[in-house]
């Protein structure tokens, strides 16, 4: 029981350590950028994309655009004005969201030549408190995923990852837990 415990508090610092290490940041189309004539779903295929990390869209912004859009939208290369439009040359977005995001070129023709992406986020790592820092409810030790929390279409541009200066308080008291109950 002991050993128990211990390996899962290791397991669970490990955890912890490897989550805060890998965010990570994707230049979509590497070197080619974001431009026509770049599968991106070949791109994407063997990429992990997961809570936190982020995508760098890289053109020039005379010439192209990064409009986040829906799937039926991205079927159809269509967007409604309120959409949000990205056109610095050099955007970063944030991943705070996960489940499917669809990005299009909103420029001329783009879109209907293929100039489009869509990924999937998968949560960073399965910790008792993530994705969604809730101060009230005790963490659980079991991982539990939480499959309900439903990607929001509308998460603005800006948003932020969950604060990491919040988790060295919730791992000493889970780990103080721990500790009394061994
Ligand atoms: C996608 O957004 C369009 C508006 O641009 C809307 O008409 C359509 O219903 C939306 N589709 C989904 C699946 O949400």
């Amino acid at each position: 029981m002991v050993l128990c415990r211990a390996l899962f508090l290791f397991a669970l610092i490990a955890t912890i350590f490897s989550t805060i290490a890998v965010a990570k940041d994707f230049v979509v189309g590497d070197e080619s950028g974001w431009t026509l004539g770049v599968d991106y779903q070949a791109w994407a295929a063997n990429k992990v994309f997961r809570l936190g990390d982020t995508l760098t869209f890289k053109y020039d912004a005379d010439k192209d655009n990064v409009v986040r859009v829906n799937g039926s939208d991205f079927q159809s290369c269509t967007f409604p004005w309120s959409a949000p439009v990205l056109r610095s040359g050099h955007d970063t977005v944030v991943l705070t969201t996960y489940g499917r995001r669809w990005y299009i070129s909103g420029f001329a023709n783009h879109c209907k030549s293929g100039q489009k992406l869509v990924i999937t986020v998968v949560p960073s790592q399965q910790l008792p408190w993530s994705p969604v820092p809730s101060p009230s409810a005790s963490p659980s030790p079991s991982p539990t995923p939480a499959p309900e929390a439903a990607p929001s279409s509308n998460a603005p541009w800006t948003a932020t990852v969950p604060r990491r200066s919040m988790l060295p308080k919730k791992l000493f008291k889970m780990i103080h837990r721990n500790l009394i109950a061994v």
